[in-house]
């Protein structure tokens, strides 16, 4: 089976693949070999269906699939997989990072050594933070992501709220020790605010500028989800007055970050590493191939995804 790519995924079971080939999205010529795309992030859409008639797989390497147009795939006959579940506990472990360096100002703390201003007092006011340990965190998305955040938040001893689609059984939702509440009263009702939904067209700004405006002054808001959850300039608009402070792991635009943000100490920003660590994305790419191989075999896939 001709797999087109758009790079070398990292780790040994990449090297299982015998027939690869790496393009530079986005494709432009006609490829009548392929049958497999292995993509990450980049659109597949119409237009590159179109140059490829042979295609019967594409495979994304991350949980999001948003860039793929999944109608499309399913129109001609494209099956689409993802890699879910191994990635869980990396996500999850940024979003506590983010909520710990926001909430204790981590990174104005390394700035603030760095510069020399370091004097021989004791620091007070000028990098007090806000508490982690007991506050209420309130979690948008309650899937597998979702979840670890829970159980990792759990152990800072803090009161978890969720908002989730369709509510969890009563029982699940006592062994999580989580409580459901309708979105805008999380967003009221929260200290720190974590997002777990993929994108899709239900979710694209769902956090929109009246919800932003539900959240407490000085609360903490975090998304390693995607950016387009939320109303991008509505939530610059927030951090640039100051009413909250944010960590933020994804942009609308990527790799461009909006230019207000650049000079604020109220946010935090990292570059969409959510699943950036050596282990997870080696796992991440036997994941792949095992959706690749599965395809070449015409075994079942082990990760379809399907419009819903
Ligand atoms: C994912 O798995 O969706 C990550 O955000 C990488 O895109």
């Amino acid at each position: 089976m001709k797999i087109l790519s758009s790079r070398r995924f990292p780790g040994p079971s990449w090297d299982e693949l015998e027939d690869v080939e790496y393009y530079d999205p986005p494709l432009r010529a006609t490829r009548e070999d392929v049958e497999a795309l292995a993509v990450v992030g980049e659109e597949v859409g119409a237009a590159t269906l179109e140059l490829l008639p042979s295609l019967r797989l594409v495979a994304n390497y991350g949980v999001g699939y948003d860039g793929i147009d999944l109608a499309a795939c399913a129109g001609r006959g494209v099956a689409v997989t993802n890699t879910p579940g191994v990635l869980d506990a990396a996500t999850a472990d940024l979003a506590l990072a983010l909520i710990l360096a926001s909430r204790r100002r981590v990174v104005e703390g390394d700035a603030f050594v760095r510069s020399g201003k370091w004097g021989t007092e004791w620091v007070s006011g000028a990098l007090l933070g806000q508490e982690v340990s007991g506050a209420t965190l309130g979690i948008v998305g309650l899937g597998r992501i979702g979840t670890a955040v829970a159980r990792r938040a759990s152990g800072f001893e803090m009161r978890l709220l969720y908002w989730k689609r369709t509510r969890l059984p009563v029982e699940d939702e006592a062994e999580l020790g989580v409580e459901f509440r309708e979105l805008d009263d999380l967003l009221r009702e929260s200290e720190i605010v974590t997002v777990h939904v993929p994108l899709a067209e239900s979710t694209e700004k769902l956090i929109d500028a009246r919800r932003i405006g539900l959240l407490r002054p000085g609360a903490c808001f975090v998304n390693t989800s995607r950016g387009a959850i939320v109303d991008e300039p509505a939530l610059v608009a927030a951090l640039v007055a100051g009413r909250i402070r944010a960590g933020l792991d994804v942009f609308v635009d990527e790799p461009d970050v909006p230019a207000e943000l650049l000079g604020l100490p109220n946010v935090v920003l990292t570059p969409h590493v959510g699943s950036a660590t050596a282990e997870t994305r080696e796992a991440m790419t036997r994941v792949l191939v095992d959706n690749l191989q599965a395809a070449a075999a015409g075994r079942p896939l082990p990760n379809p995804v399907y419009a819903s």
